[in-house]
């Protein structure tokens, strides 16, 4: 986090101000006086203001059982966001870790930890994500072969990476894809020839979605969950 943001957060002042005590040679960061409002913190350097520590404040983390009809952006004039069903939370500085289609439930993960949501989310990092999908014709043994293959979509440059479809009946299926692209799940099927009729995700890097919360609530990550994110490679 920059200092200046993370004094003014600490502290209620503006970041004018803050700005201003930095140049005044207030602030000293690891123990060194600190004149750049740019300079780039983390736990665990101490920074003091006038002598005095400021105190790092706590990363929030939350998973959402995300109903159908509810939009993963920020905000959105005509449909629910996955930010407005945390009910009772200071949504400021919350980010959607990985976004879900209108139509498709389960597993949001939220954050004001811009890093970890970089580690669930980056294509380098290639956390893993777990569908059951709902189809409209039953899974064929080419299809399968062609999600371990990978598929070169429609206006894409570069094959899908090799994804694994486990049947649960004739129409049901669970994929695990290792990315997170447009559409991905619908796209792969439509190229198929199939055709994706309910979507639902149940983990994330690990982290699997709670069968206690029903759709439309959430809770906070224990720090097991936030830790596995951290620590999960690509093959699991
Ligand atoms: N793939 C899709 O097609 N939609 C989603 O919401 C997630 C993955």
């Amino acid at each position: 986090m920059r200092l200046d943001k993370f004094i003014a957060h600490c502290t209620g002042a503006s970041r004018s101000e803050v700005k201003r005590w930095i140049r005044a040679k207030c602030v000293t960061v690891a123990g060194i006086t600190t004149t750049d409002p740019r300079h780039y913190i983390a736990p665990p350097d101490e920074v003091t203001l006038n002598g005095s520590p400021l105190a790092y404040p706590h990363a929030r983390y939350y998973m959402l059982h995300k109903p159908e009809g509810v939009v993963c952006s920020n905000e959105d004039g005509e449909h629910p966001t996955a930010l407005d069903c945390l009910t009772g939370i200071h949504r400021e500085g919350l980010q959607i870790a990985g976004r879900l289609d209108k139509d498709t439930t389960g597993l949001v993960l939220i954050t004001d930890d811009g890093q970890w949501n970089h580690t669930i989310t980056a294509p380098r990092a290639a956390k893993n994500k777990v569908y059951c999908v709902s189809l409209a014709k039953p899974i064929s043994a080419q299809c399968m072969a062609q999600f371990a293959e990978g598929i070169l979509l429609k206006g894409e440059s570069k094959p899908t990476r090799p994804a694994n479809v486990a049947p649960i009946t004739d129409t049901k299926v669970r994929v695990t894809l290792h990315e997170g692209r447009y559409h991905q799940v619908k796209r792969m099927f439509a190229a198929c020839g199939n055709h994706v009729t309910a979507l639902h995700r149940e983990s994330v890097a690990g982290i699997v979605l709670d069968a206690a919360l029903a759709p439309g609530q959430f809770r906070p990550l224990t720090q097991a969950e936030i830790n596995l994110s951290k620590s999960t490679s690509t093959d699991e």
